[in-house]
């Protein structure tokens, strides 16, 4: 089911609030492009465009960790390392099986429904962290 961000999945640190909400974005643009209602070459365009999209958001949460030295940083990597592998393997299935119904609901689950478990669960430890260390 596609879900809108809402502002209980916020850290309450705004650039990465504001890419969580273009990560919903890209998600959404995958799905519908694995069920064609964009036109053809829209899937392959919309698993780029993910991927390229997940990698910047990455990119800033990582610095930012390390910026503010959180001691989760190894265990968080993993989790976006593994993203990208569940991600590889979809756009594979994507090649062999071609576009489904199943496979646009996969690709929500690996997505959407990945991210707000990890906002939940990953992300707000590293927010508390800041928001600790800030409060000193
Ligand atoms: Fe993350």
């Amino acid at each position: 089911m596609l879900k809108d961000w809402s502002d209980v999945y916020s850290i309450r640190i705004d650039e990465i609030d504001e890419q969580h909400q273009g990560f919903f974005g890209a998600s959404h643009q995958l799905y519908e492009g694995i069920l064609g209602r964009d036109g053809k070459n829209a899937v392959v365009d919309a698993i780029v465009f993910m991927r390229e999209y997940a990698e910047k958001h990455f990119r800033t949460e990582e610095a930012f960790m390390r910026k503010h030295q959180y001691p989760g940083l190894k265990e968080h990597l993993l989790q976006h390392a593994a993203f990208f592998r569940r991600l590889d393997e979809l756009e594979n299935d994507l090649m062999i099986f071609g576009p489904s119904q199943d496979l646009a609901d996969r690709a929500l689950d690996i997505t959407q429904d990945w991210l707000i478990d990890h906002i939940a669960d990953e992300d707000m430890l590293y927010a508390l962290h800041v928001k600790a260390r800030a409060e000193g």
